[in-house]
């Protein structure tokens, strides 16, 4: 299979899974045609043409050299040191044709925080209004993206493309995996207390295994008898959001958000909203949301020989399916 292919795969099944719905996911694309159309020439030279196509700002090919894909080396963050690993490996006899990362690389480093905008949707399905949803969000990403500006963000690229190895990275397509994936299996399972929702992240492997590394799910605020009703499961669209939405959820009728991650300023206003908490895991999430969107890949593409790095773990779900 070739890396494009690979890619596409991945886009169209992170429309699927994407929380806002495939209809508002491309509502939004034909809004980007749009303005795109509306630029001046001057001004289109500097446009992303992947955006007329792709509504991920944080995930792109970031090499591709053309040849075939069997072998990948798939991690949750790729920098120079995985990128000389693989060609360690390759030297070692593994057949390494591509990488794969998911944390973003390149210009979807440089531009992740667009796809934040997505939050603003997926709050207002919760029940925030999409006035309030949108202004804050708004403030939210303008902070991020002031945040991320000084990094350098071609340093894992310039290196794939002076080694020739083909590169993709996928954020925000696994997070949506992961995101629904749990949002639909909490309502299926329907928790009682925040104990029964440590004991259902746990029934999957990439969380028991990370808790056997001393990782586990953890609750972040409130106790194991605390009541649950309304699940929200914050994890996709980019990173953290604005701190001020807790209290606007709480106010809309969610009790628990369950999260990858929470900063100090996060934590704070999730209990100043009085919200309960549970942290699932950074890495045991993005690997979880990883593995989803490779069954896919597996399925429309057949067979591809995985190795694991940088915190990845493989774990396979034959059938998976988008549960409704
Ligand atoms: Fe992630
Ligand atoms: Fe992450």
């Amino acid at each position: 299979m070739k890396l494009k292919d690979i890619f596409d795969v991945i886009i169209q099944f992170g429309i699927q899974m994407d929380p806002r719905g495939e209809k508002e996911v491309k509502e939004q694309l034909k809004k980007t045609k749009k303005e795109f159309e509306a630029l001046s020439e001057k001004d289109k030279k500097f446009f992303d043409m992947e955006k007329l196509v792709n509504p991920y700002s944080d995930s792109r090919i970031v090499f591709d050299n053309g040849k075939d894909v069997e072998g990948v080396l798939v991690g949750i963050d790729i920098d120079v040191a995985e990128i000389l690993l693989a060609e360690k490996l390759k030297e070692k006899g593994k057949k390494i044709d591509a990488i794969i990362s998911h944390h973003p690389v390149g210009r979807a480093y440089a531009r992740f925080y667009d796809v934040m905008d997505m939050q603003a949707d997926i709050f207002s399905i919760f029940g925030v209004p999409i006035s309030a949803a949108e202004e804050l969000t708004e403030k939210r990403k303008k902070e991020v993206g002031e945040k991320v500006m000084p990094a350098n963000h071609y340093r894992a690229y310039d290196a794939a493309k002076l080694l020739e190895m083909s590169m993709l990275n996928t954020h925000t397509p696994s997070d949506n995996c992961v995101a629904t994936f749990l949002q639909k299996k909490f309502e299926r399972a329907k928790p009682q207390t925040l104990g029964d929702i440590l004991d259902i992240l746990l029934e999957e492997k990439e969380y028991s295994e990370y808790a056997k590394r001393g990782v586990p799910p953890v609750i972040l605020n409130g106790d194991k008898k605390r009541k649950v009703k309304k699940v929200f499961v914050d994890m996709t669209g980019g990173t953290e959001g604005p701190k001020d939405i807790y209290m606007r959820l709480s106010n809309a009728g969610i009790d628990t958000v369950v999260g990858m991650h929470f900063s100090e300023e996060h934590k704070k206003a999730v209990q100043t909203a009085n919200l309960n908490c549970v942290v699932a895991g950074h890495i045991s999430s993005d690997t979880l949301g990883m593995n989803l969107i490779l069954d896919e890949v597996e399925k429309k593409l057949g067979k591809l020989t995985i190795y694991e790095t940088s915190g990845f773990i493989r774990v396979k779900r034959i059938e998976h399916k988008k549960s409704k």
